[in-house]
Formats: structure tokens, C-alpha cells, sequence
């Protein structure tokens, strides 16, 4: 049977040209540690593994190569940033349209004696501005949100929300695992003090790599939340305080730093602009044919602007679960059904507890498997 894949919300497949080779000649021919040896070979891995850490500065308008972190991933960035500055008393301001990536790191902050407050965002996703101004205290220590929903594809509007931030003197903080490597996004117009990335998603590389941009005057404020040995200052039993090995513990992901190299290589020379608009047109026609069908609610926005090419369909005449599976099972489209580890959103949208069937597509995603998809949806549905 055919195979069709809509799940690059979860995880984007196939991954950038070359990236799988680049990991597996690193692993075969190159395979040594980076900062830990005094030869030539590891210091060449050195300059690859800062060209990395160049090209996520570019990709993102960070000014700052020292102060790109790499981490196992975006949960990762997310929990270095909410668990190693929420202290007792502090207060975190989040939005109704989170992932558990953020709502699970600031829920353990509360239980250590943080407050948390969540910002409404309405039926389509969108955060009102007005009521997360009101909700700024003199305690607030951080504001942490999604760039774009990864249930309805929905885009915040992260300079207003900069804009805002800054007024206030608190740091702002962006997960952008849905839109790295698909929308623009730009540190400084964002006016960001931390953004947390994803290697596997947009950014078209592979999974247990991610990254961390932070400014110096945030990652001053953190505690590393794991110590360990970093190939430096080897004399301190406590971390370094420089980046940024103040949050690099341990042998780094080097198969999977290759593989994220080559992947922005790929983004680099494609453009921006280029991937979005393919995702844009890809959306518009989906969701053109989904609104037409009987018994099927497209969740979120109406069209394509605003939003990521994720699309989430909420069925009537059957059950959500039994449409995802019977796409599966009988035409070979692989989608994700449920809640998609983001509660709050779901509750938001208006689909808790029932979940939605989530169409996501990528840039190596084509008109006409999305066509096929649109069919198969059709026939499912005509059955009823
Ligand atoms: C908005 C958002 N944040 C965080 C994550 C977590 O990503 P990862 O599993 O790569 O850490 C996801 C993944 O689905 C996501 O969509």
C-alpha cells in the first residue's frame, strides 16, 4: 500500500538531503569527542561544531555563538530555563495554547512555590494581548510561550507579545519547536531573552538534538539544571559560569550536531521564504476541501494565513480515533489522533477531551499526496 506521511508536526520525514550520510560518516571515518582531546581531528570537529552553532545564530538574528546551547532538545531548553530560574514566590505567565513541553516544567515550578498564571487565547489560538497585559505582577519573573500551536498551526503574534515583555522589563522566552526552520524567526525583532529550538521538526534534522539562545543577561540568572563534566575549568567542582559551557554537561550529540549542520545548510540555501510559502499553499488547499465535507470541523483559523501547515479536523460523524486509524489502516496516511500532549490547547480550541486527527505537513510534503489525503477523508466520510 501506498504511504503517506502528515505527521511532521511530530517529527519531519523524510529528514534534509545528506543528513543521514553526514551522520553515518561522522560516525564511520571521524567518530572522536569535541573539547576533550589535544588533536587535530578533534579540533576540526571543534570548528564544525561552531559552524553549527553560527548557522542557528543566522537562521534566528542572534548576535551571540557562545551563548547558542546545545541541548537533547526543546524539552530540554525548556525545563534549563523554567526549572533553573523559577524560584519560591516567582511567578510565570504561560498561555492557554500551550504544550506540555511548557504547562508540565512550569506545574513542578508550582509545586516548589511558583505561581502560575495563563494567559486566555480564544477559539482559533490567538492570545488576547490585552489580557495577558493585565496579568504582569511585580513578581513576574518570566513569560514563556509557543510561537505556533503544534494542534491547529496557529501563529502568536511573538513581536507583540516582545513588545509587551519588554515594557514590563521581564524576559520572554519562545518555543518555537513548531516554527523553526518554517516561519521567520528573528531574536531581536522578538526582542527575546531565550529561544528554545527542536533539531527534528522544521529544522529538518534528526531527533536528541536541540538548542538553547540565550542572552547573557538571562543565562546569568540560571542555575544549570545538570552538572557534570564539560571538558573545562576540569580543577571546579562546581560548573563553569562561562558559555556555553555553563549548560553543556557531558559528551555532546555529535552524530546529531552533523546532522543538524547539514540540515540549516539545507534551510540556508532553500530559504525561508521558500518553505513557508510551499507549507502555505499546502494548508489553504487542505483546508478548502476539508470545510466542504460533511461532518468534518476544521479546528483553528479559517485559511492558511496565520498559522504553520499543521491542520487539526474534529469528525462528527465518527470518532476521531477510528477516522486516524481507518486512514492508516486502509489508504496509508500516517496522521497523530488525540491530544497531542497539549491539554490546555485542546481545552482551548474546544476539543478536550475528544482530541483531534492532526494533519501536518512539510516541505518535502506534495500537492497531490495532500490531494490523496483530502479523497480518503472524503470517502471515509461518505460511509457514515
Ligand atoms: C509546541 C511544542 N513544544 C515542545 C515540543 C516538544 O518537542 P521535543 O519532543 O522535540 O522536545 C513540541 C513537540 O511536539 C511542540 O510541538
Amino acid at each position: 500500500m501506498r504511504k503517506v506521511y502528515l505527521d511532521n508536526g511530530s517529527t519531519s520525514f523524510p529528514k534534509a538531503p545528506g543528513v543521514g550520510e553526514a551522520m553515518c560518516d561522522f560516525i564511520t571515518n571521524v567518530g572522536c569527542n569535541v573539547g576533550r582531546g589535544g588533536y587535530e581531528t578533534a579540533y576540526d570537529l571543534g570548528e564544525k561544531v561552531y559552524e553549527t552553532r553560527s548557522r542557528l545564530c543566522r537562521l534566528f538574528h542572534f548576535d551571540s555563538e557562545k551563548n547558542t546551547v546545545f541541548t537533547p532538545s526543546v524539552t530540554y531548553s525548556l525545563n534549563f530555563i523554567i526549572g533553573g530560574l523559577l524560584r519560591e514566590g516567582d511567578h510565570v505567565i504561560i498561555s492557554s495554547m500551550e504544550h506540555n513541553a511548557v504547562a508540565r516544567p512550569c506545574e513542578a515550578a508550582k509545586a516548589r512555590g511558583a505561581e502560575v498564571s495563563v494567559a486566555p487565547c480564544d477559539r482559533q489560538g490567538r492570545l488576547d494581548l490585552e489580557a495577558f497585559s493585565r496579568l504582569f505582577q511585580d513578581n513576574t519573573a518570566l513569560v514563556v510561550m509557543s510561537h505556533g500551536s503544534n494542534i491547529c498551526g496557529t501563529l502568536q503574534d511573538a513581536e507583540a507579545i516582545g513588545r509587551i515583555c519588554a515594557e514590563k522589563a521581564v524576559p520572554f522566552v519562545l518555543d518555537a519547536a513548531q516554527t523553526a526552520g518554517v516561519v521567520p524567526v528573528d531574536f531581536a525583532r522578538f526582542q527575546l531573552s531565550a529561544l528554545c529550538v527542536t533539531g527534528h521538526k522544521g529544522l529538518l534534522g534528526p531527533q536528541g538534538i536541540g538548542a538553547m539562545l540565550v542572552t547573557d543577561e538571562l543565562a546569568e540568572k540560571l542555575s544549570p539544571v545538570i552538572s557534570g563534566g564539560t571538558g573545562s575549568a576540569s580543577h571546579l567542582l562546581t560548573m563553569p559560569d562561562f558559555m556555553p559551557d555553563k549548560f553543556e554537561a557531558g559528551t555532546l550529540n555529535l552524530p546529531g550536531i552533523i546532522g543538524l549542520n547539514c540540515a540549516l545548510q539545507f534551510i540556508e540555501e532553500t530559504g525561508i521564504d521558500k518553505i513557508y510559502a510551499h507549507e502555505q499553499k499546502l494548508t489553504q488547499f487542505f483546508i478548502d476541501q476539508a470545510e466542504a465535507l460533511p461532518g468534518v470541523r476544521v479546528v483553528g483559523l479559517p485559511g492558511a494565513e496565520g498559522r504553520v501547515g499543521t491542520v487539526s479536523l474534529d469528525f462528527s460523524s465518527l470518532d476521531n480515533a477510528e477516522a486516524a486509524y481507518l486512514l492508516d489502516a486502509e489508504y496509508g496516511i500516517m496522521t497523530r489522533c488525540g491530544l497531542h500532549c497539549a491539554p490546555l490547547a485542546h481545552q482551548t480550541l474546544g476539543t478536550y477531551p475528544q482530541g483531534t486527527v492532526r494533519f501536518a505537513f512539510g516541505y518535502a510534503t506534495t500537492e497531490e499526496e495532500v490531494q490523496y489525503a483530502a479523497e480518503s477523508i472524503k470517502q471515509i466520510v461518505n460511509r457514515q
